[in-house]
């Protein structure tokens, strides 16, 4: 076998495919639906429908750029969870599909696992190593020792880094998703002069909480007006708060573990300034970051993750082809199926 995967996936509002080799990416297609934009969201119907529209088109472009078929294909990996349940049914369903007809091993990956593997494309990482997981799903710290066994040690108990940027740009006015817009028209400031509160400072407590950070931002509006002048301003306020709390707790957890190694991953770890305050915090440490098209949602990742697996499937993956989704699925509990 030579470690060739056809990867899938469609856990949100990206529907993408890829073919990886071993940890290298052959190809990689992302389609981001833009019709969620004038909802301000994600409306997990057009997912649905947009996933069921794309995912023929983008493994045909897939098998033809590398000029290959099914046939050379050894093994299909697909996200099962976690996610939106209609989107990943769909991917699923057409995985389940294609890998019955060629005979193929199917393999599901969880999201989570997913993102951090995206970090195998281009490093090598050393273990043990504390994760931070920041998406518009999921903010997580989690400790591993053998890169498969993962101990979650700090989680949100409200929304997620990703969505705290969403939900702020939404409060100000700017384009869905927030994330990547707050980062650039943060750019212009070099010194954010609001004050945005960092919650839940203590210091063996790595769990997160953001909903309050909306709140102060929600009242800071309606005692200040957003103006065209002032609105970078407070976009780079905000953000320094969410990066704050994040290094804050990655540090504390960082000590607490006493590792040497920093795994980030998820959409968020594509924001510059959470990536300037990790290289800076942690220059005595190793800290892994994917490249930013590896960041926020993509097949490639899924792929690796799969080939990483292959020791652990390779001789009994389930050949009744009765792989399920499921919108909710424990990183400490379940990295593949
Ligand atoms: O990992 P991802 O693509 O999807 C989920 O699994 O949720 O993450 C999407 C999230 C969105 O909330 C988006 O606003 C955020 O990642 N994001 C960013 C940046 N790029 C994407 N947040 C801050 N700065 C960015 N540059
Ligand atoms: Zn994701």
């Amino acid at each position: 076998m030579s470690n060739l995967t056809l990867a899938i996936e469609t856990s949100c509002d990206d529907t993408s495919v890829a073919l990886v080799k071993g940890r290298e990416v052959l190809s990689l297609f992302i389609q981001t639906h833009l019709e969620h934009q004038d909802f301000g969201g994600v409306v997990p119907e057009i997912a649905s429908r947009k996933h069921a529209e794309l995912l023929e088109v983008l493994v045909k472009k897939t098998l033809k750029e590398n000029n290959i078929t099914m046939d050379d294909i050894d093994s299909i990996g697909v996200t099962n969870g976690p996610g939106l349940l209609g989107s990943l049914l769909v991917g699923v369903m057409f995985a389940k599909g294609l890998a019955q007809a060629n005979n193929k091993p199917l393999i599901g990956i969880n999201h989570i696992f997913g993102h951090i593997s995206a970090n195998f494309i281009e490093n090598e990482l050393k273990l043990p190593y504390i994760a931070l997981v920041v998406s518009g799903g999921h903010t997580e710290l989690l400790y591993t020792e053998d890169h498969f066994h993962f101990e979650v040690i700090g989680k949100t108990r409200d929304d997620a880094a990703g969505e705290a940027f969403d939900k702020g740009a939404k409060l100000l006015n700017l384009p869905y998703p927030g994330g990547p817009v707050i980062d650039k028209i943060s750019k212009e400031i070099d010194n954010p002069s609001f004050e945005f509160p960092i919650a839940m400072k203590q210091k063996n407590n790595f769990d997160f909480s953001f909903s309050g950070l909306k709140t102060s931002l929600l009242y800071f509006l309606k005692e200040n007006e957003r103006t065209e002048e002032n609105v970078a301003n407070i976009a780079a306020s905000y953000q320094k708060a969410i990066v704050d709390t994040l290094i804050y707790k990655l540090k504390n957890a960082v000590k607490k573990y006493n590792v040497d190694n920093i795994v980030v991953a998820g959409g968020v770890s594509g924001n510059s300034k959470l990536r300037d305050s990790l290289h800076k915090t942690f220059k005595h440490k190793s800290v892994s970051i994917p490249s930013l098209k590896y960041c926020t949602d993509n097949a490639a990742m899924i792929g690796v993750a799969t080939n990483m697996l292959k020791d652990k499937w390779e001789n009994n993956w389930n050949k009744e082809y009765t792989l399920e989704a499921f919108s909710n699925m424990r990183i400490d509990k379940k990295i593949f199926s």
